[in-house]
């Protein structure tokens, strides 16, 4: 199984609005998946709907080719339960543009919590693990810190560092470095650019078009609730074939 996550006619309204009309779309495992796309066109709304924290309206949504948050039986889907959905989202880490860090809490407890209160590991394991992911992303000195201690990039790299303390299979990030001052983009995707290497599947939410270029391998425009444009990052940045990409690229690039 190649693929990671297959989106099929994923449909997703809020009361009569139609957010979602209808993604079909595939992320093979190991690569970058850039979304990009004007606000308000849905890419939050079904990164939220891969794992889950959004229920889908029709279609049908698979991650490792499991159908996420319902089991089916002949024709029908049956809602998993919470404890269920729960043991699903557990693989899959999520970064969102504010960095949601405890504040009560160092950086190295931060990354510590979720494989201490979730998996059940042990203290000194979760510690050890903790410092070595810090290290990875750049901040070995800043276990101690607490997060209002440091910088907004920092905080995100720590952000990056919790989420990989659960040893997920696909990241999904909502635009990472938007809440960022200029010069503290850099790191974070970096620390992006590293972990892309290392293999992970990535779905990647991004007005950061350069990092788009250089690490993504597929890229998706999306629209008013629909793919656009798909394809190679280089070829749709370059030469977008549809009038909507092409207007919003003149606008960002
Ligand atoms: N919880 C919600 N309730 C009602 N409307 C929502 C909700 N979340 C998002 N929307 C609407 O869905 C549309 C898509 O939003 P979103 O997925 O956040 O877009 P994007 O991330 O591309 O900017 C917007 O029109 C937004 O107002
Ligand atoms: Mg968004």
């Amino acid at each position: 199984m190649s693929v990671m996550v297959k989106s099929e006619g994923v449909h997703k309204s809020y009361g009569s609005v139609e957010v979602l009309k209808g993604i079909d779309l595939e992320v093979r495992k190991g690569e970058v998946f850039c979304l990009i796309g004007p606000s308000g066109s849905g890419k939050s709304t079904f990164l939220r709907c891969i794992n889950h924290l959004e229920k889908i309206n029709a279609g049908r949504l698979y991650v490792d080719g499991e159908l996420v948050g319902y089991r089916q039986k002949g024709d029908k889907l049956y809602e998993l339960k919470d404890s269920e959905v729960a043991l699903q989202r557990r693989d899959i880490g999520m970064v969102f543009q504010r960095f949601n860090l405890f504040p009560h809490m160092t950086a190295a407890e931060n990354v510590m919590e979720a494989p201490i209160q979730v998996k059940g590991v042990s203290k000194a394991a979760a510690k050890e693990r903790a410092h070595h992911l810090l290290e990875r992303v750049g901040l070995g000195d800043k276990a101690r810190n607490y997060p209002a201690q440091l910088s907004g990039g920092q905080q995100q790299r720590v952000a990056i560092a919790r989420a990989l303390a659960m040893d997920p299979k696909l990241m999904l990030f909502d635009e990472p470095t938007s809440a960022l001052d200029p010069e503290l983009v850099g790191d974070v995707l970096d620390v992006m650019r590293d972990l892309a290497e290392s293999g992970m599947t990535m779905v990647v939410v991004t007005h950061e078009m350069g990092f788009a270029r250089e690490v993504g391998d597929n890229l998706v425009f999306m629209d008013g609730g629909v793919v656009v444009e798909s394809g190679d990052p280089r070829e749709v940045l370059n030469n977008p074939r549809h009038e909507r990409t092409q207007s919003f690229l003149s606008k960002v690039l």
